[in-house]
């Protein structure tokens, strides 16, 4: 055989992976292998493979482990819309995708030269978890990568998609990501599995219900997108880098737009004149950006806030904004926790934020305050007040008590603060005001319940405006809701080259 034929030999080996029995399965599950997922997620022809031929020389604990080229995960890199990216792709077919300390060193050459490079990351997760024969070698490797992960936090956007098991110590790094993509019945993440939650807690749970793709996408907000299929979950991966600049010095890519009727009509009816009928928020988005260019993340979680990125006149924006269609819209720890992560992306990566609110405050009760809405709120307040990237704010309806200040209010640093004309900026609303203020008056009145209907009226009119904090320079302009668009288009070019000087520290204490 001469030289060239035996490389060849190698390539088409290391091709099979586990061999072809391993590939049959993996399709039988509804699962596509390393690297037909990768044909799928880089442009065409674009994929440059390295460490292909690395093998797995590591004495197992029991017996030598047999030999597969590129030991489990193919890693490399290539273009996304021409753009690079840094891949691995890990490879079921190999004991079952485990992680060996080859296979980690893999990893972590992909990871540092993306670092290096100012690259996006992309994982494709598909793992056993620590390859067992292996022991702490393989945790070692796992550190090894989350160490990375950690230093690659903010610097180039990272992002994981779980396409088969994820168990054990293995689910630290995506959760270290910035976005988690799940695929429906063929993917899971948990810390421990059902059989080990049976013998500790006696509860009876499937795999689907202890951490599938709809449980982390709804309850435990631990993935930002539930995918249909494998061929979907690809598919936002690419839409999601849409928005996104490579590095954290880059700018997101921009869009060709030219500027034309921006008035939206549709804006002056869509928000109901009586404050306690719900609307659904996302209409408002849509409206306000390009057409179809809003992209939801963390969609069935906490939907009292929606977070996504869209465009404005081609640009990539980050949106965070209460949604009355859900408890009013109302805050509470959950809400808080993916409003403030989404604008910490967001303000890493240079993505100018609005904030749309409509807000009637915090969510009382013992649930939410024994499980520390005070610090879960803080952590949506640390997050806009820190953030320097251009912010917007439009108060499209109630913006009461605390969760005004914290809703990117002018205090905390919001650039451009708009108001529609019927919103209500005030301490609360008027007939909670008035049982407050005016008790005694009410109570020995002698027809208390007029009485409290005039106060309430009157506290309407004086309070329940936005001219007071109009007058106080908290709102920058009341505006006629179709001339929002407008509005923020002029508002992002205005505020394109804006520098913020941050005090010098190692870095904030955000209340985690
Ligand atoms: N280390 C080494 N090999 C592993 C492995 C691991 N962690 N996990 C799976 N494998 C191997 C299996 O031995 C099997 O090898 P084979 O193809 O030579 O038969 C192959 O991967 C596929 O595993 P299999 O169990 O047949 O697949 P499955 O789809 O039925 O189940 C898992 C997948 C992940 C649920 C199951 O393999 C499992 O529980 N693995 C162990 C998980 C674990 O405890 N990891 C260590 C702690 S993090």
């Amino acid at each position: 055989m001469n030289k060239i034929e035996q490389l060849h030999n190698k390539v088409a080996q290391a091709h099979l992976g586990g061999g072809q029995a391993r590939i049959d399965s993996q399709h039988k599950k509804g699962k596509l292998t390393a690297r037909e997922r990768l044909l799928l997620l880089l442009d065409e022809g674009s994929f440059e493979e390295l460490g292909m031929l690395v093998e797995n020389r590591n004495k197992g604990l029991t017996t030598e482990q047999e030999q597969f080229l590129g030991d489990g995960v193919v890693t490399g890199y290539g273009t996304i819309s021409g753009r690079l990216v840094y891949v691995f792709s890990q490879d079921f077919t190999v004991y079952g995708g485990s992680l060996s300390e080859p296979h980690a060193k893999k990893i972590c050459k992909i990871m540092d030269l993306a670092m290096e490079n100012g690259a996006p990351l992309i994982g494709l997760n598909d793992s056993g978890g620590a390859r067992i024969q292996e022991g702490v070698v393989s945790l070692g490797g796992y550190a090894d990568i989350f160490y990375r992960n950690t230093r690659a936090s903010g610097v180039i956007p990272q992002i994981s998609a779980i396409m088969g098991p994820c168990a054990g110590g293995a689910v630290y790094s995506p959760a270290i990501t910035d976005f988690i993509m799940m695929v429906e019945q063929t993917s899971y993440m948990f810390v421990t599995g059902p059989n080990v939650v049976k013998t500790v807690t006696h509860e009876e749970v499937t795999s689907e219900e202890l951490g599938g793709a709809n449980t982390h996408a709804s309850k435990s907000g631990v993935t930002h997108f539930a995918c249909a299929n494998e061929v979907e979950c690809i598919q936002y991966i690419k839409q999601l880098l849409s928005y996104v600049p490579q590095n954290c010095e880059d700018k997101a890519p921009v869009y060709p737009y030219t500027l034309g009727n921006e008035t939206r009509t549709a804006l002056n009816t869509l928000i109901p004149e009586n404050p306690n009928q719900p609307y659904d928020m996302k209409e408002v988005i849509a409206e306000l950006t390009d057409e179809n260019s809003f992209f939801e993340v963390h969609k069935d979680f906490a939907e009292n806030i929606i977070v996504g990125f869209a465009r404005i006149a081609g640009r990539s924006i980050g949106i965070v904004a209460n949604q009355p269609a859900h408890l009013a819209g109302v805050l509470d720890i959950h809400a808080s926790v993916k409003g403030a992560r989404f604008t910490r992306f967001c303000d890493a990566f240079n993505i100018p934020l609005l904030v749309l609110v409509d807000v009637p405050g915090f969510l009382p009760g013992t649930d939410q305050e024994w499980n520390g809405i005070i610090t879960n709120g803080a952590k949506l307040l640390f997050a806009l007040s820190e953030a320097t990237v251009p912010k917007l704010t439009l108060t499209t309806r109630k913006a009461y008590g605390g969760a005004y200040c914290v809703m990117n209010s002018k205090h905390i640093g919001a650039d451009l603060n708009f108001a529609f004309p019927n919103a209500e900026i005030a301490v609360m609303g008027a007939k909670g005001a008035v049982e407050i203020i005016f008790k005694k008056e009410i109570d020995s009145s002698p027809n208390p319940e007029q009485r409290m209907n005039e106060l309430v009226a009157d506290y309407t009119e004086r309070f329940a405006n936005p001219y007071l904090a109009a007058e106080k320079g908290y709102i920058d302009e009341v505006i006629v809701p179709d001339q929002a668009r407008i509005k923020l288009i002029k508002g992002y070019a205005m505020l394109e080259n804006k520098v913020v000087n941050m005090p010098r520290k190692k870095h904030g204490n955000i209340p985690l």
